[in-house]
C-alpha cells in the first residue's frame, strides 16, 4: 500500500520535470520549415507578386543521452537531422506557395550529430564535427533552439540561443508552451548600422512558438513556430522588406536507444563532459548562435575589381552623375571595393581604361571604408597634387564614412598629421577628418583612436596662429560635433575674431543644445550683447538663434527686449524674423511664451524695415517625412549681400532630422562698387559696416552636404580678382563646384532564423550631386544674374537574403528620384535702395520604385527572377520665398 502511494507521488512529481526526455530514447520528429521573402510596402492595391525563398524538410532525431540526477533540468542531446530536403515553389508558377522537394546540395551532405549541454533548460554549450556543412550545422542549431524551453512560466531578459541574445517570454499552461522572442541581437562583428538614425533603418522581427507537449509533459508533441522579420528605411519607408517563416515539428514514433554516456553512478556534470569528449573523434566545441560561412556576396561574384568595375564603366561616367545610374552603379560596386585588397584597388584605379570614371571610382572607394581602400588609393593618388580636384574628391568620399572602424580612424589621423603643403588638400582632409570622427565616436562613444584625434584637433586649434588655420581646425570640430569639445571652444570665443566667431557658434551649434550649461548660454549673451568687445553681426545673430531655440524664458526675454537697439537695422531685422520663424516652426516652447509677454515682444521689437529674412518652408511631404527649405538672408545696412544661406533638410520625426545639402555664399567689401550714396544720411552708425568698409571685395560659397562642412570656394578675393572675372567673363559659364555619389546609408545586419538558416539585411543609400553656378556682371549697368543649378538624384537600396550555401534567395527593392533646383538670383545696384530678386525653380520629380526577386538552387535546374516596376509623379511648382521679395522681383521683371 505505501509503496503504491510513493509510486503515485513520485509520478505526480515527476510529470512535470524528471520524465522529460529520458535517457535509453530516440524522439523522432518530423520538421518542416518554409521561409519567404517579399517587398514589404504596404501600398494599398499594390500586388506585391510572387514570393521567393525556400524551405526544409527531414527527420529530427533527439537522443539524450544523459541527465544530472541532481538537476533534472540539466541534460545532454544528441541532435541529428537525416533526410534533409530543401524545399520551393516550382519555378514555373506564377504564384504557388506550394512547395515541393527538389533535388539539393543538402541530399547528399554528410551529416554528423550535434551535442548540446542543457542547463535549467537553457543550451550553455554544444560540439560539432570540425567538418560539417555549414548549412547543416546551422539547421541543427536552429532545430536545438527549437526544444530551448520550459514549463513554467517567466520572462527571461537575455537567452541565447541560434539567432544570439534575446528577450524571451514563455507562457506556460498544462501542456501547452508559449514562447516569444524579441530583441535578438546578434554578436557578428561584420555587421554595421549609420549612427543618424533618418539614414538608418527600422527593422522589426518578431518570433512566436506554440508548443504542445505529450500528454505526460515528458516531451515535444508538436512545435508550431511563426518568425517575421521587417526592414523599412527609416526616411523612405517605401523601401521595406518583409520575411516571414513558419516552421513546424512534429513527435513520429520514439524508439528506445542504447546510446548513453556511461559514467559511474552518481557522477556529475564535468565527468559526463569529459566522458561525451573523449567519446567524440574530430569534433569541437561551439556556441549554439548560427553564423554565416561568408557575409559577403560580393566573394561569390568570378572575376576581379577590375572586371566588376568594367560591367558599369558606362554608367560611371561624370556625365551620368545627378542622373539614377551612377548611384545604382555606386551601390553595386561598393561591396566589390569592400573585399578588395589594397592592390586591386590600386590596380584598378590606375588602369587607363577606367580614367574617364576615376573621380566616380575614387567616390566608391572612399565609401568602403576599408584601411585597403585608403592605402590602394593613395598609392595612386598625391595629396601633394597642385590640381586638387581628384586628391579633395576622396577625401571627401572619406568623410562620408558611416561605421569607420579603429584602423581606418588611426589611418586618417597619420595623414593628417603629416601637414600636407597643399592648404586646400589639407583644408579638406581635416574637414574630412572630422566628419568621421562624428560617425566614429557616434557608434562607439569610448573608441579610443577617434578620441585622440579630437584631441589632436582641439590641441591644433590652440597653435593656430591665424584666422585661416583656426577656420580649418573649427570646421573640423563643426564636422565632428562633440560635446567634450564645448569647453576648448568657449576659450576661443572669448578671444575670437570677426571671421572665427560666427565659426565657433557653428560649430557649438552643430553640438546642440542639449550639452549646453548655463555657462555656454552666459557665453551666448555676451556675444549677442557685445559686453566684451564689439561683435559681427552674423555671430550676434548666430548667438540670438541658439537661446532663441534652446534658452530660458528669462534669457529670451532680454535678448527680444534689446532687439531694437541693436543698432543696425537689417540685424535687428533678422534677429526679429529669425525669433519669428522658430517659433512657427514650433522649435521653442519657450520663445512662444515670450511672444505672448507683450512688455517685451511688440511692435518697437519685431517690426523693422530691413530686407533680411529668414524662414523654413515645406519642399515635399510624404507621410513620414518633411523635406524643408530654409533661407536665412542677411544684408548690410542699404541692402547689399552679406550673406545668404539656403539649406534643404530631411526630417523624419520633430527630433531627427538630417542635413541634405547647404548652399551658403558670402560677400563683402562691395560697398565699393556699388553705386548710390553710399555715404549718405542713411543709416550708417552700425558696427557692421565699419567693419565691412575696410575690407577687400570678396565673394565665395560654403556648400555642407550630408552634414559635412567642405572648405570655402572662393570666387574672388580683392577688387582686383573681381574686375578681372567681371570683364574676362570667367564667372559667367557654368563651373561645377560639387560633383560626386555621396554614400548616404549603409547597413547590414543578421538575423537567424529558428531554421537556423540566416537572414542578411543590407540597405545602401546613395546622393549623386551636380552642382554649379555662374554669375554674371555687368558694371555697365550695375546688376547681376546669378544661378546656382543644384542636381541630384537619390537611391535607396534595401535587400533580404537567405544566406546558405545551398540555395539563394534574394530580394532588392530599389527606391529613387532625380531632380535638380535651381536658385536665382538677380541684384540691381546703381541706385538705392539696392533691389534684389530671388526665385527658386524646381521641375519636380518622378520616383521609381523596383523590386527585383531571385532564387535559385546552386548547381541545379531551378531559377526565378522577377523585375516589377512602378512610379509615381510629383509635380513642380514655384516656391514662395518672401513678400517682399515678390514685390521686388514684379518691381524688376513686371509681372513674376
Ligand atoms: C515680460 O517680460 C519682462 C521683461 O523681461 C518681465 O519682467 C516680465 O515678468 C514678463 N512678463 C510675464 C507675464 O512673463
Ligand atoms: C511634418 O510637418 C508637420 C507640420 O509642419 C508635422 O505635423 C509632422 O509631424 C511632420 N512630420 C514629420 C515626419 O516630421
Amino acid at each position: 500500500m505505501g509503496s503504491r502511494i510513493f509510486t503515485v507521488l513520485c509520478l505526480l512529481l515527476n510529470i512535470s520535470v524528471s520524465r522529460q526526455y529520458e535517457v535509453g530514447q530516440t524522439y523522432v520528429y518530423f520538421l518542416k520549415t518554409d521561409v519567404f521573402l517579399n517587398d514589404g510596402s504596404d501600398h494599398v492595391n499594390q500586388k506585391t507578386g510572387r514570393q521567393v525563398g525556400y524551405g526544409l524538410e527531414g527527420r529530427v532525431k533527439l537522443t539524450p543521452l544523459w541527465r544530472d540526477p541532481q538537476a533534472v533540468s540539466n541534460r545532454i542531446l544528441e541532435i541529428d537531422f537525416e533526410e534533409a530536403h530543401l524545399v520551393v515553389a516550382p519555378a514555373e508558377k506564377k504564384s504557388s506557395t506550394e512547395r515541393k522537394q527538389h533535388a539539393s546540395d543538402l541530399d547528399g551532405a554528410t551529416h554528423r550529430p550535434m551535442y548540446a549541454l542543457f542547463k535549467d533548460d537553457e543550451i550553455v554549450r554544444v560540439w560539432v564535427a570540425s567538418n560539417d556543412d555549414p548549412t547543416y550545422l546551422n539547421i541543427k542549431k536552429g532545430i536545438a533552439s527549437m526544444f530551448q524551453y520550459q514549463t513554467s512560466s517567466q520572462i527571461k531578459h537575455s537567452q541565447v540561443d541560434v539567432s544570439g541574445k534575446c528577450k524571451v517570454t514563455l507562457k506556460a499552461d498544462g501542456s501547452h508552451v508559449k514562447k516569444i522572442k524579441e530583441d535578438c541581437d546578434h554578436p557578428d562583428l561584420e555587421q554595421y548600422e549609420h549612427p543618424n538614425p533618418v539614414r538608418s533603418v527600422n527593422v522589426k522581427t518578431s518570433s512566436q512558438t506554440n508548443y504542445q507537449l505529450t500528454h505526460d509533459a515528458s516531451a515535444v508533441q508538436s512545435a508550431k513556430a511563426s518568425e517575421s522579420v521587417r526592414m523599412s528605411v527609416n526616411a523612405w519607408p517605401e523601401a521595406s522588406i518583409e520575411v516571414t517563416a513558419q516552421h513546424s515539428l512534429k513527435l513520429g514514433d520514439s524508439s528506445s536507444s542504447r546510446a548513453a554516456i556511461s559514467i559511474r553512478a552518481g557522477g556529475d556534470e564535468l565527468e559526463a563532459i569529459r566522458a561525451l569528449e573523449s567519446s567524440l573523434s574530430n569534433y569541437k566545441q561551439d556556441t549554439i548562435i548560427a553564423r554565416p560561412s561568408e557575409v559577403n556576396h560580393a566573394k561569390k561574384f568570378k572575376g576581379s575589381l577590375k572586371d566588376r568595375i568594367s560591367l558599369f564603366r558606362d554608367q560611371l561616367t561624370t556625365d551620368k552623375l545627378a542622373s539614377l545610374k551612377s548611384p545604382m552603379a555606386f551601390v553595386t560596386l561598393l561591396e566589390s571595393f569592400r573585399i578588395a585588397s589594397e592592390n586591386d584597388v590600386a590596380e584598378s584605379l590606375k588602369d587607363p581604361k577606367n580614367a574617364r570614371i576615376l573621380p566616380q571610382l575614387l567616390d566608391i572607394a572612399g565609401a568602403s571604408q576599408t584601411l585597403a581602400a585608403i592605402r590602394g588609393t593613395l598609392r595612386i593618388l598625391s595629396l601633394e597634387n597642385e590640381d586638387t580636384t581628384l586628391s579633395e574628391r576622396f577625401l571627401l568620399s572619406l568623410a562620408m564614412a558611416s561605421h569607420p572602424g579603429p584602423e581606418f580612424v588611426a589611418e586618417l589621423h597619420k595623414i593628417a598629421k603629416k601637414d600636407l603643403k597643399n592648404q586646400k588638400s589639407y583644408a579638406t582632409l581635416i574637414a574630412s577628418l572630422g566628419s568621421v570622427l562624428r560617425h566614429a565616436l557616434g557608434n562607439h562613444a569610448q573608441m579610443k583612436e577617434a578620441n585622440e584625434a579630437r584631441k589632436w584637433l582641439e590641441v591644433r586649434l590652440g597653435q593656430c596662429t591665424s584666422d585661416d588655420c583656426k577656420l580649418v581646425f573649427l570646421r573640423a570640430l563643426k564636422n565632428a560635433a562633440q560635446a567634450s569639445s564645448i569647453p576648448v571652444l568657449l576659450t576661443h570665443l572669448k578671444s575670437s575674431t570677426k571671421l572665427t566667431a560666427p565659426a565657433l557658434l557653428r560649430a557649438l551649434q552643430e553640438i546642440g543644445s542639449l550639452y549646453f550649461t548655463p555657462d555656454v548660454f552666459n557665453s551666448l549673451e555676451r556675444v549677442y550683447f557685445q559686453t566684451r568687445a564689439k561683435q559681427e553681426s552674423t555671430a550676434r545673430a548666430l548667438a540670438a538663434e541658439m537661446i532663441f531655440q534652446s534658452g530660458d524664458k528669462a534669457r529670451i526675454e532680454r535678448l527680444v527686449g534689446a532687439i531694437r537697439s541693436l543698432g543696425c537695422p537689417e540685424l535687428q531685422t533678422f534677429v526679429a524674423s529669425k525669433f519669428v520663424e522658430l517659433i512657427e516652426l514650433g522649435r521653442s516652447r519657450e520663445a512662444g511664451k515670450v511672444l505672448s509677454n507683450h512688455s517685451v515682444s511688440n511692435y518697437d521689437s519685431l517690426a523693422h524695415g530691413g530686407l533680411s529674412s529668414t524662414f523654413t518652408r515645406l519642399l515635399a511631404r510624404s507621410r513620414d517625412l518633411n523635406v524643408t527649405y530654409g533661407l536665412n538672408m542677411e544684408l548690410i545696412p542699404g541692402g547689399l549681400l552679406k550673406q545668404t544661406h539656403f539649406d534643404i533638410n530631411v526630417q523624419t520625426s520633430p527630433t531627427e532630422d538630417m542635413p541634405l545639402i547647404s548652399v551658403n555664399i558670402f560677400a563683402a567689401g562691395l560697398a565699393g562698387i556699388a553705386g548710390g550714396d553710399t555715404s549718405g544720411n542713411e543709416v550708417r552708425n552700425s558696427y557692421i559696416s565699419q567693419v565691412d568698409d575696410e575690407e577687400d571685395a570678396t565673394a565665395g560659397m560654403v556648400l555642407s552636404i550630408l552634414g559635412t562642412e567642405l572648405r570655402p570656394y572662393v570666387f574672388f578675393r580683392g577688387n582686383g580678382e573681381l574686375m578681372s572675372h567681371v570683364f574676362a567673363g570667367t564667372a559667367s559659364d557654368h563651373t561645377p563646384a560639387l560633383q560626386g555619389n555621396f554614400l548616404l546609408m549603409d547597413h547590414m545586419q543578421l538575423v537567424p532564423l529558428l531554421n537556423g538558416l540566416i537572414v542578411q539585411l543590407q540597405l545602401k543609400g546613395c546622393v549623386s550631386t551636380d552642382l554649379g553656378g555662374s554669375v554674371q556682371v555687368s558694371l555697365w549697368n550695375r546688376n547681376s544674374h546669378s544661378i546656382v543649378h543644384s542636381a541630384g538624384a537619390v537611391l535607396v537600396q534595401g535587400s533580404a537574403r537567405l544566406l546558405s550555401d545551398v540555395a539563394a534567395a534574394r530580394v532588392e527593392v530599389n527606391v529613387g528620384a532625380e531632380s535638380f533646383l535651381d536658385f536665382i538670383t538677380d541684384f540691381e545696384f546703381y541706385e538705392k535702395p539696392y533691389k534684389m530678386c530671388i526665385q527658386m525653380r524646381n521641375p519636380g520629380l518622378t520616383m521609381r520604385h523596383h523590386v527585383r526577386k531571385y532564387e535559385a538552387i546552386d548547381g541545379k535546374q531551378h531559377l526565378v527572377r522577377t523585375l516589377r516596376r512602378r512610379s509615381s509623379r510629383i509635380e513642380g511648382k514655384s516656391y514662395p520665398l518672401t513678400a517682399k521679395n515678390s514685390e521686388l522681383c514684379t518691381e524688376m521683371f513686371g509681372e513674376s
